[in-house]
């Protein structure tokens, strides 16, 4: 995939990634959902008809997706919270993983990471450290969290001298696949050893990405890595699909770019576009969900529609 080029020099010409059709299948007409309507969502295009999310009789194994895009601050940890707890709502049983020493993660769900004696870090490097060691209940039914602080920040240290350093994160999360339905990564503003560990072990890959014009640059780098961890070390991960977040209506700028990130990507786009707004970085200081804090609010509602397409594209 080539670099995206700016929407001021669009050409009518689609590309289509081999990565997109990777995950998506084919895109002839006739594989494509069927329309129900045509209400345009969003993107642009007309929403796809998502059919509500049946329940679950068992739960179990867990699909793990990392919630992945080495560009900072584009909404991977506000994406990872609002998403497991939609998806919680929807009756699935979901574990979020905190891969990042900054510990948003973990502050944005209301647990003091910093006085925690065990965190994901010490699941990584001390064999001895199951993932139940440090799993905590948050304040959502249903959504679990292995937390993180500041000494994760060691870990891409320790684990390079390590046998099968790329797979640490696997071997922690293998014995717990079978009581989840989601397992969600959020994963650090970079593509070192964490983020592979997390990229080694996942079904799938989540691209949050600010809708802004230098988002689609980063892409293509992203892009790589996921075909170099495929083809070396996890021949099942796909791209789950790419979020657009912080999207604002009424820039022409934003609708240049959500157009330019259609055409190139495709299927891939989710029709769930999250809006910016104030009540994220409020949220954050709540230690809540969206969909605790605000629940009519339309950012809820956003990450509602994206669970309910998850829940669709993975089947589970
Ligand atoms: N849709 C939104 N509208 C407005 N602000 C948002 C939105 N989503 C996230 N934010 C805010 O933007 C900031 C960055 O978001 P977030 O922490 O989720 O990004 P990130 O990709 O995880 O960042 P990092 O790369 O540092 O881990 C936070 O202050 C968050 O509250
Ligand atoms: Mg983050």
């Amino acid at each position: 995939m080539g670099t995206p080029q700016p929407p001021a020099t669009e050409t009518t010409q689609t590309r289509t990634p081999a990565w997109a059709l990777a995950a998506t299948g084919s895109r002839d007409a006739e594989s494509a959902p069927p329309v129900a309507d045509v209400e345009l969502g969003p993107t642009g295009r007309p929403r796809r008809s998502i059919p509500e999310p049946s329940p679950l009789s068992s739960h179990g194994p867990a699909k793990i997706i990392a919630m992945c895009n080495q560009k900072g601050g584009v909404g991977k940890t506000t994406s990872t919270i609002n998403l497991g707890a939609s998806l919680a709502e929807c009756g699935r049983r979901v574990l979020l993983v905190d891969l990042d020493p900054q510990g948003a993660l973990s502050a944005g769900l209301g647990v003091a990471h910093h006085d925690l004696d065990m965190t994901v870090h010490n699941v990584l490097v001390d064999p001895r450290v199951t993932a139940d060691d440090v799993l905590v209940h948050t304040r959502v039914e249903d959504l679990d969290l292995l937390p993180s602080n500041i000494d994760l920040s060691a870990a891409e240290i320790q684990l390079v001298s390590e046998v099968g350093r790329e797979q640490a994160l696997g071997r922690a999360l293998y014995p717990l696949l079978d009581r989840y339905d989601y397992i969600l990564v959020d994963c650090q503003p970079s593509l070192g050893l964490l983020t592979v560990n997390a990229l080694a072990c996942a079904d799938s890959v989540l691209i949050p990405m600010e809708c802004e014009f230098f988002s689609l640059r980063g892409l293509a780098l992203l892009n790589d890595t996921v075909a170099k961890v495929r083809d070396r070390l996890n021949p099942k991960l796909t791209v789950a699909g790419i979020l657009v977040t912080m999207y604002d209506s009424r820039t022409l700028h934003g609708r240049e770019v959500m157009s330019r990130v259609v055409e190139v990507f495709g299927d891939l786009v989710y029709d769930a576009v999250i809006n910016r707004t104030v009540k994220f970085p409020e949220t954050s200081v709540a230690g809540e969900p969206i969909t605790r804090w605000a629940p009519t609010s339309a950012g809820a509602e956003a990450y509602r529609g994206l669970a309910r397409e998850v829940i669709h594209r993975t089947g589970r």
